[in-house]
């Protein structure tokens, strides 16, 4: 099997290398932080992913996969090269090549004859023809070398099922060899190809995450008008996805959507819209829309404690942008808490897993379990649908807490059992 480099090894490049490598390819992972190079070489993974170590552990084990600091020791021998590393909003707005940049230029002198670059950060449209003439002008032999585009769509929480069991697999390239060439590797992966020209394929990426922030602001939105006329939004979500043009996916209201990618994603392709000279105001809104609802969870939270949070003591559950992952990136958890101390809140903080990771809110201590945050507080709120909390011991964490009142942005918890144990529960859209 071909011999693979995977250049940076977070989210997206370990769960690339190690899937690549229990398929059957030989896969040098590179990233330029050498803790995290050691401990992946020992099996230890830096963030939380549900079967990602055993993949990893695998790979170790079968001589199949190893890591080296920085990208090219890792190029060295390759076939194929992937690029994962991170492209994060720009000050303007737009997605920051300069990590995409570097890598290329870094590379461009030790890549073999007939070795493919392949792009899987999400990257604006134009990107992987950067790619091919930044190689050119740092000396590659180009006309001996591929470029293609090949977005991941994984999830955070689920990275190896939606990598393994992907949706589609799309590659974009111009040449048609190369093409199938970057598709057979993933021989082994039963999903449907979309072989296309490099424009498209970086756009299928930032349309489909723009969509999908769509749906979020959207269902926001329907949430909003359901408190405003006494309907239940999880009733409404169920009855819209029994549609299959609908579907039920993605019509879960909360606190906002964020995470490292939605937010950056659809601010780039805003950016890109105007670069273009095109409008985009269904975008704008449902970006605009996003912000507005992390903000409603600040008045929800006011109106709760009678309309001032100076000085009320708040119980956190949540800092991780969605369950399942330690990922606290642009998480509306972390804005929410953070504008709840802006007004003067002082808080207690509970995740199960995005702990360890750095979050410095003034007035926020961490904490190590749920009822430790609730001890005195006189407000309680859910950020994360961490099913954790889907469980607790009510009557004990009432017991803990100042007021049984709960924030429930997340709409885990059961209102009719709440209130009937005397809590008085505000959730989103019911
Ligand atoms: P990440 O921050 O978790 O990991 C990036 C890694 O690249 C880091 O470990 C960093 O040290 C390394 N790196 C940076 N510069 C390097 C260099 N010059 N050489 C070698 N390594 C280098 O990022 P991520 O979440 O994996 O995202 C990577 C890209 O994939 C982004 O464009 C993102 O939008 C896209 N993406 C992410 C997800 C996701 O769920 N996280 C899903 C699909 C696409
Ligand atoms: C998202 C996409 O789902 C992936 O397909 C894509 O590859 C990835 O971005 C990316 O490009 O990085 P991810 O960010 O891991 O994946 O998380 P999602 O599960 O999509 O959730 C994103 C945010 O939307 C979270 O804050 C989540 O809580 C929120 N969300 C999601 C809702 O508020 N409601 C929903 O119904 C679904």
């Amino acid at each position: 099997m071909s011999d693979v480099a995977v250049i940076g090894a977070g989210y997206v490049g370990i769960t690339t290398a190690a899937c690549l490598a229990h398929l059957g390819h030989s896969v040098v992972a590179g990233d330029i932080d050498s803790a995290r190079v050691d401990a992946l070489n020992r099996g230890e993974i830096p963030i939380h992913e549900d079967g990602l170590s055993e993949l990893v552990a695998e790979g170790l084990e079968s001589g199949r996969l190893r890591f080296v600091l920085g990208a090219s020791a890792a190029v060295a021998d390759a076939e194929f090269i992937f690029l994962c590393v991170p492209t994060p909003q720009g000050d303007d707005g737009s997605a920051d090549l300069s990590f995409i940049d570097a890598v290329v230029l870094e590379i461009a002198g030790s890549l073999r004859s007939g070795s493919v670059v392949i792009n899987k950060s999400t990257v604006p449209v134009g990107t992987t023809r950067r790619v091919q003439r930044l190689l050119g002008e740092a000396g590659g032999s180009i006309d001996e070398i591929g470029v293609a585009s090949n977005p991941e769509f994984l999830r955070e929480g689920t990275s190896v099922r939606d990598f393994l069991h992907a949706s589609r697999v799309v590659v974009g390239c111009d040449n048609s060899a190369t093409a199938v060439r970057v598709s057979e590797l993933y021989a082994g992966v039963h999903a449907p190809i979309v072989v296309t020209d490099p424009a498209s394929a970086e756009m299928i990426k930032y349309a489909s995450n723009a969509f999908l922030a769509t749906k979020i602001s959207f269902m926001n939105a329907i949430a909003n008008l359901c408190e405003a006329l006494d309907a239940d939004v999880s009733e409404v979500a169920l009855g819209m996805g029994y549609d299959t043009r609908i579907g039920f996916e993605f019509l879960q209201p909360g606190p906002g959507y964020g995470g490292s990618c939605f937010p950056k994603d659809t601010s780039a392709l805003m950016h890109a819209a105007h670069a273009a000279g095109a409008e985009f105001p269904l975008l704008q809104g449902v970006i605009d829309g996003n912000v507005a609802q992390h903000e409603r969870m600040i008045d929800k939270a006011k109106r709760l404690v009678g309309g001032d949070l100076r000085g009320v003591e708040v119980a956190i559950l949540g800092l991780a942008f969605k369950a399942n992952t330690d990922d606290v990136r642009d998480s509306p958890a972390v804005y929410v808490a953070r504008r709840l101390s802006e007004e003067g809140a002082t808080l207690r903080a509970y995740d199960p897993k995005a702990a360890a990771n750095s979050v410095l809110i003034d007035s926020m201590t961490r904490v190590d379990s749920v009822t430790e945050a609730a001890k005195g507080a006189s407000l309680m709120v859910v950020l994360t649908e961490w099913d954790e909390f889907r469980w607790l011991n009510f009557d004990e964490i009432g017991e803990a807490l100042e007021k049984r009142i709960v924030l429930d942005t997340r709409n885990i918890l059961d209102p009719v059992a709440l209130r009937r144990r005397g809590w008085i529960y505000e959730g989103v859209g019911r």
